[in-house]
């Protein structure tokens, strides 16, 4: 039988990325951060100068995306053509660069594969915005994390302010919004819970808080 997989889908800011790595070190798991990949594609085609609306020369740099991932405590390292890019692919311009090319069909096409690749024993943890409805649609517990728009963008702000960027509340709130309308209204792979999904608001809940009911369902399930 396949590995198991516990797939973490939804908005940017609701805390995905650190909940997955969380619970994929608690139960020692492969982890999948698939943003990454739209992130990379899009640092790919910059780099290349590939245009934004070239689908069929973004598809390209996707399946021919030379990364690799260095599992380093506390994140990951990620090497695009040999040089880490693992700050360079977080900025707000790679991330709006990402949602962008992350709306055309051939691209998502060309990373699908090579997201289930990552399904390895003994699970996977795989968080993005269509883990549950499009990539690992078999999985035993499909996760739908949201928070509102303006504790994801004070959390945003917390976060830059930890790497010492200064960025304005209001603009981070606006970018939020207009990326979530984005990826909710792309006709392909839109953001939404799985309809065998279990939607967890962490608006009020603290990061442990979140790991722990995460680790309980996935024990009940089990
Ligand atoms: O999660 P992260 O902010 O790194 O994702 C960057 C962008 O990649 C998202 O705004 C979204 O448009 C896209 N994405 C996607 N499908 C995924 C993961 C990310 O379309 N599974």
């Amino acid at each position: 039988a396949a590995a198991p997989v516990l797939t973490i889908d939804g908005p940017g800011g609701a805390g995905k990325g650190t909940i997955s790595r969380l619970v994929a070190e608690r139960l020692g798991w492969h982890l999948l951060d698939s943003g990454a990949l739209y992130r990379l594609t899009a640092l790919a085609a910059a780099r290349h100068a590939t245009p934004l609306d070239d689908e069929a020369g973004l598809a390209e740099r996707a399946a021919n995306l030379d990364v690799v991932f260095v599992a380093e405590k506390p994140t990951t390292a990620v090497l695009l053509e040999g040089d880490d890019v693992s700050a360079a692919i977080r900025t707000e311009q790679v991330g709006d660069a990402a949602s962008q090319v992350a709306a055309l069909p051939a691209v998502r096409q060309a990373l699908l594969q090579r997201q289930r690749d990552f399904r390895q024993p003994p699970g996977l943890v795989a968080d993005g915005r269509d883990m549950g409805t499009v990539v690992f649609t078999d999985a035993p517990l499909k996760i739908f994390l949201t928070a509102s728009a303006e504790e994801r963008a004070h959390r945003r702000h917390l976060q830059l302010q930890e790497a010492g960027v200064d960025a304005s509340l209001s603009s981070l709130l606006e970018e939020i919004q207009a990326r979530d309308a984005r990826d909710m209204q792309r006709s392909v792979a839109p953001l939404k819970p799985a309809q065998d999904a279990i939607t967890l608001d962490t608006t009020r809940l603290t990061i442990p808080e979140v790991v722990d009911r995460l680790t309980e369902l996935l024990a009940q399930r089990g």
